[in-house]
Formats: C-alpha cells, structure tokens, sequence
C-alpha cells in the first residue's frame, strides 16, 4: 500500500486498465499476474499527472520535427549526437537500453564529460556502482570527466532534490531498475517502482527542463527488463547493442519525437572508452577475407544511412539426424525460407545439408533487401567457390525464385561505390543510373545461380 497520504491504483501492464484494487487478474482483459500498484499523490490526481507530462511538448510528426527550432545541446560524441537527430533535446527523457556490460554506463559517463566541458552542468545518479566505481572508470577515459557531479543514490526523491539544488541541466540515471520512490512500497525493479520513477524524473524533466537519460537494462527476451510501458512514456528510446566479445557497438533509436528513428550510431569499445567509428557505412566489412567461398556483401538502409555488411554462409554435410540451420543476425524462418526457394526454383540440394549463416559485426538483417546475398552466399558455399569480392547483392527474393527491387536503391549504390565495390547484382526492374558500376539485373535465383560461382 502506499505511504504519506497518497492512495494507489492498481494498473494492468498489458492493457493499461486501472483498478481500485489488487487481483490476480485484470478485469479488464483478463491477463493474469499484470497487475501493478502505482501511487497516486494527494496533489497529483489522473488529469493533472497527464497535463504534467505533456505541458512544454505537444506531439508533432516525427518528420516535422527533424530540422525543426529545437534547441540541442552537442555531446562532441558524433554518433551519439547523430543518433539523437543532434544532441540532447532540453526537457526531454531519453531511455538508454541494453544488456549488461555492453557499454552503457560508459557511454553516459563520456556525455556528461562532454557536456561538463561544454559548460552544461550534470548530475550522474549511480545506483548501481559507488562513487568510487564511477571514478575507476572515468580514469580510464580519454575524456576528463573531473566536473560532473555523482551521487550514489536510488531514491528518486532525492535525486531530484539534488538536481534542483546542484541547478543540473542533465541528470543522469543508472539505473531505473536501481530506482524507487517512497511512496510505493516494494522493491526496486518491480514494474510499479520502475513507472512511477520513471513518471516522475519525467515530470521533473517537463516542469524543470533538464534533460534526463535513463539507463534500463534488457533482459534476454529483448524488452526493458518489466515495464516495456516505459517506452511509451519517454520521448526517445535508444538501444545499444552488439556481441560484447567484438569492438563494435551499435546505438540505435527504436523511438525518437525528436529525430528520425532507425538511426544508428557506431562506436568501438577501446581500452579508453567508446569511440566514435570514422567510416561507418564500411565499419562492419572491416577483417573481411575475400576469396573465401560462402561471403557475400549487401547495403542495408539503416534510418538514413547506408551500411555495408558481409553475409557469410556455411553449407556442410549433415553427421546424421535432420540437418541443422542456424542464423545469427537474421530471422531463422527467412532462412528457411530462401532455403526452400533455392532448392525448388534453383535446383539446388541443401535436404542434406547443415546450414549456418552469420551477419558479421552483430548486425541484424531487419530488411528483405538483403535477400539476394544470402542466397549467393548460400550458392557460394553450397558450391565452394567464392563470388567476386568487388560484387554487392541487393534485392528481395520472393516464393516463386522471383528477384525483386529494393527501396533507396541510389544511396546504397552510391555508398557501395565509394567504398570500392565495382559490380551489382539486383532485380533486372530495377531502374538504376550507377556511374562506376556494373550493374547486373537478374529475373531470379536461377539466373544468380547461373551466373555467380559457377
Ligand atoms: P559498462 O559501461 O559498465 O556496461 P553497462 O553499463 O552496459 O553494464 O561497460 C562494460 C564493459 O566495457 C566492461 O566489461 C569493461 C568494458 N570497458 C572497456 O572495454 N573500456 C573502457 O574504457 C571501459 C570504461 C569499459
Ligand atoms: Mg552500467
């Protein structure tokens, strides 16, 4: 129940219904176990906890917002700044997630020095490590992050009394599992902790105009451990994501009222921090071996940037037993399905066959324009003969073996030039002017499976 005067509802976190009391069941919609307590303050009733958080932002289209009056301000951090659709917005709450040890606590460390050294003052709330761990690893930055204020603390209501105090224009917070109001009773991390700590950093954020960042870690499932409700209540919600035993990391925005979404940002992770990569459209083709069957490359959109990435297919016979298919990076079923289409319309055997395709540098292939070059690279493999390392696949491949035309195709052409590919191989109605390459259309996986690694 809760404290201080204040009532609590009890809200469901599949439907968003409210009851006056608990249940095992929501009797709304009938979920079990969804129901969450949440306070409701003597001062703040439903309408005015609304008003609250939509005072100072009216909801705009994302597209007018990019490039529109807003007011940023810069990190330095290039990536990070582009991700945000350029830098911070002043009033707003960022969610950065992620899986632990990947980086983010590091990340938001570097902003805060950046913004420090820039005159904005911060606050940097660690509920999870001591002052003493926070500094271990600024010493290990490149970046001095001597200034920023750190505060041991998993109060929410005392991290806003010392933001207001301190006058911070961006406070930090690691973690909102960490994070828990007085007015709840229950631990930290649960749903109800986690809403209503997060409802009021963001009610601070509207009211006051600081900016907040938000850490919240995922769980293996893929959500914000618990309250995937958080993402709606926050203006921008970036991931960051890649294989924690490889250097690259990639910051994407899943949800952005103040920039494009889909944008990624990639760092490497340096014994001194994150870096901002030089070249990302051709970071993740860095270490690729060419002249080895199976690998192919393809251009993928990536909010508005394109990026190269290599596909690499394994087919090898099967010890015994049904055949196993693994893919990282993409969805198995679209695997699956290639594979169908490639031994009905391409005559080509993988029923015996164990079959592993990998996206190198933890990028996962969200587009069926990549299509086309994870069936050469499964042809390749298939025939052990390498394709030509100057060649880009792009096209979506259909159930009847059919290639088809990808969207933006110029941007990727004209990135895959610029990074030395000579040669594409797309859907033969795809209408393409590509100065510097050789363009060669193809109806279908057939024709692919004629003219590359014959
Ligand atoms: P961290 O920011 O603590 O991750 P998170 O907050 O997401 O849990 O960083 C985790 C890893 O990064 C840790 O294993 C150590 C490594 N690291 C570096 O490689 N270089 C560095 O400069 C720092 C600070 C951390
Ligand atoms: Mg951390």
């Amino acid at each position: 129940m809760a404290k201080g005067g204040t009532r609590s509802v009890f809200r469901c976190t599949d439907c968003g219904a409210e009851q006056p009391k608990w249940g095992g069941r929501c009797e709304a919609c009938g979920a079990w176990n969804t129901l969450v307590e949440e306070a409701v303050g003597r001062n703040v009733g439903k309408m005015e906890r609304g008003k609250a958080l939509l005072s100072n932002v009216p909801p705009v289209r994302l597209s007018d917002v990019a490039g529109s009056k807003v007011e940023r301000w810069r990190t330095g951090l290039r990536e990070f700044d582009f991700v945000l659709g350029g830098g911070i917005v002043p009033g707003s709450v960022v969610l950065v997630g992620g899986e632990p040890g990947i980086g983010k606590s590091t990340l938001l460390l570097q902003c805060a020095a950046r913004l420090e050294q820039t005159g904005i003052a911060t606050l940097y709330v660690s509920g999870e490590e001591s002052p003493d761990q926070v500094r271990l690893r600024a010493d290990r930055l490149t970046v001095d992050a001597g200034a920023v204020h750190v505060l041991g603390e998993t109060r929410v209501e005392a991290m806003l009394h010392h933001a207001r105090a301190l006058g911070s224009r961006v406070v930090f917070v690691d973690s909102i599992q960490t994070t828990y109001t007085e007015e709840l009773e229950g631990a930290p991390g649960n749903v109800g902790q986690v809403r209503e700590s997060a409802a009021r950093l963001m009610r601070f954020a509207k009211e006051a105009g600081p900016a907040v960042l938000l850490v919240g870690h995922v769980t293996k499932g893929g959500g914000i451990a618990g309250p995937k409700t958080l993402e709606h209540i926050v203006d921008t919600v970036l991931y960051f994501e890649g294989e924690s035993t490889l250097d690259h990391r990639i910051l994407r925005a899943v949800k952005n009222r103040f920039g494009s979404v889909d944008e990624i940002g990639v760092f490497a992770m340096t014994s001194a921090g994150l870096e901002p990569v030089a070249d990302p459209a051709a970071a993740f083709l860095a270490g690729r071996a060419t002249g080895v069957s199976g690998s192919a490359v393809t251009a993928l959109m990536e909010g508005t940037r394109p990026v190269l990435v290599e596909i690499q297919a394994l087919a090898s016979r099967a010890g015994f037993g049904t055949p196993q298919r693994v893919a990282t990076g993409l969805d198995h079923r679209r695997l699956a399905v290639l594979l169908a289409v490639l031994e009905r319309r391409g005559g080509l055997p993988f029923a015996e066959l164990d079959v592993f395709v990998n996206v190198t540098g933890g990028v996962r292939l969200l587009e069926p324009s990549s299509d086309l070059a994870v069936t050469a690279a499964l042809v390749s493999s298939v025939r052990d003969r390498p394709l030509p390392a100057d060649a880009l696949f792009l096209g979506e491949v259909g159930l009847g073996g059919e290639v088809r035309p990808v969207a933006g195709v110029e941007r990727r052409l004209g990135e895959a030039t610029r990074q030395g590919f000579r040669r594409v191989f797309l859907s033969a109605r795809s209408r393409v002017s590509a100065p510097g390459l050789d363009v060669v259309g193809v109806d279908g996986i057939d024709e692919l499976a004629r003219r590359v690694a014959a």
